[in-house]
């Protein structure tokens, strides 16, 4: 049986998602470590959570003692990071919310990726042997996400893809600790339902309707 993750989860980028996932974790006895590009949003948000949250040092001082991390960046700055920190990610949870989507200065959005390439399967291709992905969290806008965490009498569902089993155990724990109800969407090949635009995007289910949408997989 798989070794659970241990309950400190780094959060690299905290501005509009990083910022929501980190609330929902530390409100689920998640601890935290912090990074930011500046370092300033990171501790204003460990300011704001409490003694569960810890601004890093750094990208790299971040992952210290944190069995998983999330990379709540954009999508153009995503492989920088990861080149950063490549070496500390094997053997580790690497949780990427990030859509493959840029913004103009106009505001609108563009696919940075081909239409019909998944970006799971991208991401996968950036990390060293050994990290273990899952697609996840960015499945719903930030305020959605923060507002449908915990609900009750049936939880909401947050879907996550991965074509890792140990990676999909360790992400659904973390997932109820943010106080959702995991349901797997499928392998990388499934991520782009998961994006902006993708049919399970910003879509507020209970599990039975969720399962019926994926299919059980
Ligand atoms: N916002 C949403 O509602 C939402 C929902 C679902 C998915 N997503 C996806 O999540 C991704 C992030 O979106 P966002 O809205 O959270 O973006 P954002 O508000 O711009 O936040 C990006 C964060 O990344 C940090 N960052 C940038 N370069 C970095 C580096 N080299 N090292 C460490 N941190 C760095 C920034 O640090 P500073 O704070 O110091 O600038 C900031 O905290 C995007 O791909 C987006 O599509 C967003």
């Amino acid at each position: 049986m798989a070794e659970l993750p241990p309950l400190t989860t780094a959060i690299i980028g905290t501005g509009g998602i990083g910022s929501a996932i980190a609330r929902r974790l530390a409100s689920g006895g998640q601890s935290l470590r912090l990074s930011s590009a500046d370092t300033e949003s990171a501790r204003t948000l460990a300011a704001e959570i409490g003694p569960a949250a810890v601004a890093a040092a750094g990208n790299r001082d971040a992952l210290h003692g944190a069995g998983a991390v999330v990379l709540a960046l954009r999508f153009t700055v995503l492989k920088g990071v990861i080149d950063e920190i490549a070496d500390m990610l094997t053997d580790r949870l690497v949780v990427v919310p990030s859509n493959p989507f840029g913004i103009d200065a106009q505001g609108n959005l563009s696919r940075l990726l081909p239409e019909g390439q998944s970006s799971g399967k991208v991401v996968a291709g950036w990390l060293p042997a050994g990290a273990r992905l899952a697609m996840a969290f960015g499945t719903m806008s930030a305020a959605l996400f923060e507002s449908a965490g915990n609900r009750s009498p049936e939880p909401a569902v947050l879907f996550y893809a991965t074509d890792d089993d140990r990676a999909g155990e360790e992400v659904e724990r973390l997932i109820r600790t943010a106080g959702f109800a995991p349901v797997r969407a499928g392998g990388m090949e499934q991520s782009g339902r998961l994006e902006v635009g993708g049919d399970l995007h910003d879509l507020v289910v209970g599990p039975a309707e969720a399962r019926s949408l994926t299919g059980g997989a």
